[in-house]
């Protein structure tokens, strides 16, 4: 399973892929308008960081041409421009008029396996079922990749699925388990997997036991 970035914060973004170990990344509205600045010079900051790794944007408008429009001036940033389209029936409407375009899609806000295959049948490349806020309202958020991983695989269907609202390191291993393509995180998830108490641990022992040796240094 590959790791995405879920954040527009160009810092995080940067230190993510210092580690070598995001494959993408993604944003949405909320995030962008956390950073207060401007959307294109965001985006295209992230593109400079990141290169040809799949970065989402997301359009604005609730209705197909204006988001097909929407999505044009994105996908002109850069090939590695991912048009992502709220899960709609205009957003189904954006999503086959890109697929003709040749233009990447990630169809977003996802929350039941049957919303995910329209968006599969309507050519997304990416769709994205959202776990943590069917958590948040007492639902399984996990249940829904293992449906929609159950149905793809069963199907043949080409679309990613990037499991999205991740809130905990469990999501990310959950998601794996179960088949998931990508697991779009944020830079705290990112920490959070790379800590272990007994690594901490295995350190200070290590370097206590060195130190005791009084051993010659590098
Ligand atoms: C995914 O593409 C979304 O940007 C994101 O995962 C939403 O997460 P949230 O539910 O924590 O806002």
């Amino acid at each position: 399973m590959k790791l995405f970035i879920d954040t527009a914060n160009v810092d995080e973004i940067r230190k993510a892929h210092e580690l070598g170990v995001i494959a993408g990344v993604t944003t949405n509205p909320s995030l962008i308008a956390k950073e207060g600045k401007d959307f294109f010079a965001t985006v295209k900051e992230i593109v400079s960081i990141v290169g040809n790794l799949p970065i989402s944007a997301e359009v604005i408008s609730l209705k197909a041409d204006e988001m097909v429009e929407q999505g044009k001036k994105l996908a002109d940033l850069g090939e590695s421009i991912v048009v992502k389209i709220p899960m709609t029936e205009d957003g189904l409407k954006a999503t086959n008029q890109f697929a003709k375009l040749g233009i990447k899609t990630n169809v977003t806000l996802i929350f039941s396996s049957p919303q995910a295959l329209l968006a599969a049948r309507a050519g997304a490349t990416y769709v994205s079922p959202f776990v943590g806020r069917l958590d948040d309202i007492n639902q399984v958020g996990m249940k829904l990749i293992e449906e929609i991983s159950t149905i793809f695989k069963v199907h043949n269907i080409a679309s990613e699925i990037i499991t999205a609202s991740v809130r905990t390191t469990p999501h990310v291993i959950e998601a794996a388990l179960l088949g998931a393509d990508i697991a779009t995180v944020p830079y705290k998830v990112i920490q959070q997997m790379a800590k272990h108490p007994l690594t901490d641990a295995g350190i200070e022992r290590f370097l206590a036991d060195w130190q005791g040796a009084n051993l010659s240094s590098f």
